[in-house]
């Protein structure tokens, strides 16, 4: 595995930097409290959990990814059951064991994990095994904010009976890129999981240096090199969003020679079209919660075209009051689009920043939404 690989379970040694996030959570792992990890998209949050997890003695994890698959909250336990097989199949070969063991242990016994025996497995074990035979558990609820009011207090109400039951042999980690999900999870008294979230750690994008050597060291890996000038100009236009500097690094593969300023201008063309249509649909995802999206798309486009505003800015250019401005940005800050400098909004990211601006965006976001 190299460092610039897409995977989102890697060996903590092909995780550049983090260092402190590793040390907190990995404490917090400890202590088995249940912690939200948040942050932008691309930024890093799902490797970090789950490489952190994955090399956890006599430790399994489930690891939910919930913008894929909605569990069934009448399941859980199954469910959770499931997804340990999966991520044990998986992590063993990441953790780079000797052997490719599939295999689970119970009460010092060993269960081989094939095919057939899945289903046998979860019928006939439950958690409570893992956990009598001396094993503790991870729950990892990947971007727990696209589960709806209705399925999140329902597995809000399972976590709080696992946890009160389980106490120090499960974590529970949730994680998502709204700008905090601490409100989705223990918000109000009401909540069924209030008081219980110990911290919510934010993950940053990686500083202009950092993020410099990471594409440096992740292309000598690789066995590239790059120019300086190349690499400012990647790291000014990428940021220090460990995603989009794998995609650039993986890219520069295609190119034959050392990476110059020409080479660099061309890979980030190429990836600022294919970064359009992610973002289009991401934002489309977002966007499904509102009913006035042109709105939406004309002040992204708006931020695009003139860099960083205020609401009393944004009011005359998108033709409504001041305080719909400032709904407006507020909604997409929540939602990690747009972020507040000292009362001023920019678009977080720093490819839509580029492209937002362009009328071939508002074409697409428009054509999407037809569909
Ligand atoms: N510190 C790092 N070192 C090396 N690679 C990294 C690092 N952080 C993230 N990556 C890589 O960047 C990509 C994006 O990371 P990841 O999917 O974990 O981000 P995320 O914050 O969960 O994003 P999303 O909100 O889109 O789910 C992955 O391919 C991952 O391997
Ligand atoms: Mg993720």
């Amino acid at each position: 595995m190299y460092l610039l690989s897409t995977d989102t379970l890697k060996p903590l040694n092909k995780i550049y930097d983090r260092e402190d996030e590793k040390r907190v959570i990995s404490g917090y792992i400890d202590m088995a409290a249940s912690i939200a990890v948040t942050g932008l998209r691309r930024v890093g949050k799902t490797t970090l959990v789950r490489s952190l997890s994955a090399v956890r003695k006599n430790t399994y994890t489930a690891y939910f990814n919930l913008w894929r698959k909605k569990p069934s909250c009448r399941n859980f336990e199954p469910e959770i059951l499931d997804l340990i097989l999966d991520e044990l199949i998986k992590s063993r070969g990441v953790v780079g064991e000797r052997e490719y063991i599939k295999r689970l242990e119970f009460f010092g016994g060993i269960v081989k994990i094939t095919r057939e025996k899945r289903e046998h497995i979860i019928e006939r074990f439950s958690i409570a095994d893992i956990i009598a035979s001396n094993n503790k558990i991870i729950l990892i609820l990947d971007e727990f904010q696209s589960v709806s009011k209705k399925l999140r207090d329902c597995i809000l109400r399972k976590l709080v009976g696992l946890k009160d039951t389980y106490d120090s042999y499960l974590t529970i980690i949730f994680t998502g890129s709204v700008y905090s999900l601490k409100k989705f999870i223990g918000g109000n008294e009401e909540a069924p999981f209030y008081g219980r979230l110990i911290d919510e750690i934010l993950i940053q994008p990686l500083q202009p240096q950092t993020a410099r050597e990471f594409l440096r060291e992740g292309l000598r890996e690789l066995g590239k090199d790059i120019t300086e000038d190349a690499l400012d100009y990647a790291i000014g236009v990428l940021g220090g969003f460990p995603g989009w500097i794998v995609n650039f690094g993986l890219k520069s593969i295609s190119i034959r020679d050392r990476i110059d300023i020409k080479a660099a201008k061309k890979l980030i063309k190429d990836i600022e079209k294919e970064a359009l249509l992610v973002l289009v649909g991401e934002i489309k995802r977002i966007l499904k919660q509102v009913k006035n999206k042109e709105i939406y798309i004309k002040t992204l486009y708006e931020l695009g075209l003139h860099g960083n505003m205020g609401p009393t800015r944004l009011a005359s250019m998108i033709g409504r009051t001041k305080s719909e401005a400032s709904r407006i940005l507020n909604f997409l800050t929540m939602n990690g689009l747009v972020k507040n400098i000292d009362g001023e909004y920019i678009i977080a990211d720093p490819l839509l920043r580029r492209v937002a601006g362009r009328k071939i965006f508002v074409k697409e976001m428009i054509s999407i939404k037809k569909q």
